[in-house]
């Protein structure tokens, strides 16, 4: 099939670039003429591993990358508009997917036969039906259904494992506004023949994205909570006690064999300094401010963004439950990005304590294996040295504070016992055994 995909972001490029990979042929298109050179150029501008490979291989044969949405909208047989849609605190700005959505309707105009316009940017409920619809009727001067289907269908890609995710997807989610549109985009996905497909409305669709990341989010708050009441009552460790919830049944299955399976989803029941990043803060916070425009309290997701909030503060607390004072105190703080694996630092935990340490006048030294470039954005220069190795960041320190899962961070107590140093430790992720340092601190204990 033919398919144009309109931004290059993290989203359009890894679905222009798999789809290609499962054999059609697609055109990314950008208004940043430079960013379409790059792609033209096999230069991929975000990191996402596997993402340069697959763009080497198909650039030039069933890739291509341009400017020209017009031309692309009438060579191709369905378009995925991919923009972002930023968060300005209380509604996703709907500018970009608007501006794409008048251009495509114009490009429809002068096209003969039959065209989807699908939505892949994460958008509120409704918003394809009742915004991006009648724009590209207006402007193509077309009708909806008869001349050109609209569809929805969701990305579930998680930052550094987007290509793995596409290529091999748990779930596929077509919404369409009616069956023409949902067989027309079934074929975009014909190459995943067993993966089972949802195929829906628009508005369930756009739900089902929202709902997903705001479980997910949710089960990190409910963790935490129940992390932070075992801190207080004393004597728990919340590590063992959601152990022991992991091993219900419900969550973990028994095979006949008397294999345990351990879902994935267990890893988001565990206590630790907060969530973060591009998606869970974002999306959670505009289905919020969504759901209260429509009149629902939606409680329970203010809570689990309350609770987020504050959970940085844990680790502050257990440092200055040591150090009361953190004037000249010298703090290491390993991790920096909002997860392993990226250095992505939007929304991360680590921004609101490394502040917090320089408003405090400590002495920061810090290390991610790959955020420190995007940190050196953030946080002004002068409060914290950033350091090449973990060795190097904890060289006589007073504390260390854990605040990403890096696995290289497991290395802690050796390099520690090697130094023959003993400063405390404050595991914001539970990384490390609780008796791998003389002085632990961490959430949920
Ligand atoms: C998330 C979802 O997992 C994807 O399914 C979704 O497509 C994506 O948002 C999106 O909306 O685009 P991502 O933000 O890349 O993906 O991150 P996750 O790996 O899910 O991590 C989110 C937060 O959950 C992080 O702060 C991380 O620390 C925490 N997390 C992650 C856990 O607590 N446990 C884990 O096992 C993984």
């Amino acid at each position: 099939m033919k398919i144009s995909v309109v931004g290059t972001g993290y989203v359009g490029l890894v679905s222009g670039v798999c789809l290609s990979e499962v054999g059609h042929d697609v055109v990314c298109i950008d208004n940043n003429a430079a960013k379409v050179a790059d792609i033209n150029a096999a230069k991929s501008p975000i990191y996402e591993k596997g993402l340069d490979d697959l763009l080497e291989k198909h650039i030039g044969t069933h890739l291509k990358a341009s400017t020209d949405l017009q031309k692309a909208v009438v060579e191709s047989d369905l378009t995925l508009i991919a923009v972002g849609t930023p968060f300005d605190g209380d509604l996703i700005d709907l500018q970009y997917v608007k501006q794409v959505s008048q251009e495509i309707g114009e490009a429809l105009k002068g096209k003969d036969g039959y065209h989807v316009v699908v939505v892949k940017s994460t958008v509120v409920p409704g918003t394809t039906d009742d915004v991006v619809l009648p724009i590209l009727e207006k402007y193509s001067g077309k009708k909806a259904g008869a001349d050109f289907g609209v569809g929805m269908n969701p990305e579930f890609l998680r930052e550094g494992e987007a290509i793995s995710d596409f290529m091999n997807p748990d779930r596929i989610v077509l919404g369409g506004i009616d069956d023409a549109t949902r067989v027309t985009l079934a074929e975009v996905y014909a190459p995943f023949p067993s993966t089972d497909k949802v195929l829906t409305n628009n508005r369930t669709a756009e739900m089902i994205k929202y709902t997903s990341n705001s479980l997910l989010a949710t089960l990190i708050s409910f963790s935490n909570e129940i992390g932070n009441l075992c801190s207080s009552i004393g004597g728990i460790d919340a590590l063992e006690v959601m152990n022991g919830v992991h091993l219900d049944k419900r969550f973990s299955p028994i095979l006949e064999n008397g294999e345990r399976i351990k879902p994935g989803m267990t890893t988001y029941l565990e206590a630790g300094c907060g969530f973060g990043g591009s998606c869970f803060p974002k999306d959670v916070k505009a289905l919020i401010s969504h759901g209260v425009n429509v009149g629902e309290p939606m409680s329970l997701l203010k809570s689990v963004i309350e609770i987020n909030t504050q959970q940085p503060k844990q680790v502050m607390d257990r440092l200055r439950k040591h150090f009361p004072d953190l004037g000249n105190l010298k703090v290491a703080v390993l991790g920096l990005a909002f997860k392993p694996g990226t250095d992505d630092m939007r929304e991360s935990p680590a921004i609101p304590i490394v502040q917090e340490l320089i408003a405090e006048n400590s002495v920061v030294t810090a290390f991610d294996p790959v955020a420190q470039d995007e940190a050196s954005t953030i946080f002004p220069t002068a409060g914290i040295t950033y350091c090449d190795s973990i060795e190097q960041t904890v060289s006589g320190v007073d504390a260390v504070l854990l605040l990403t899962r890096w696995p290289e961070f497991k290395a802690l107590p050796e390099i520690l016992n090697e130094q023959g140093a003993s400063p405390l430790l404050v595991d914001g992720r539970r990384l490390l055994p609780k008796d791998s340092v003389d002085t632990y601190e961490g959430i949920g204990i």
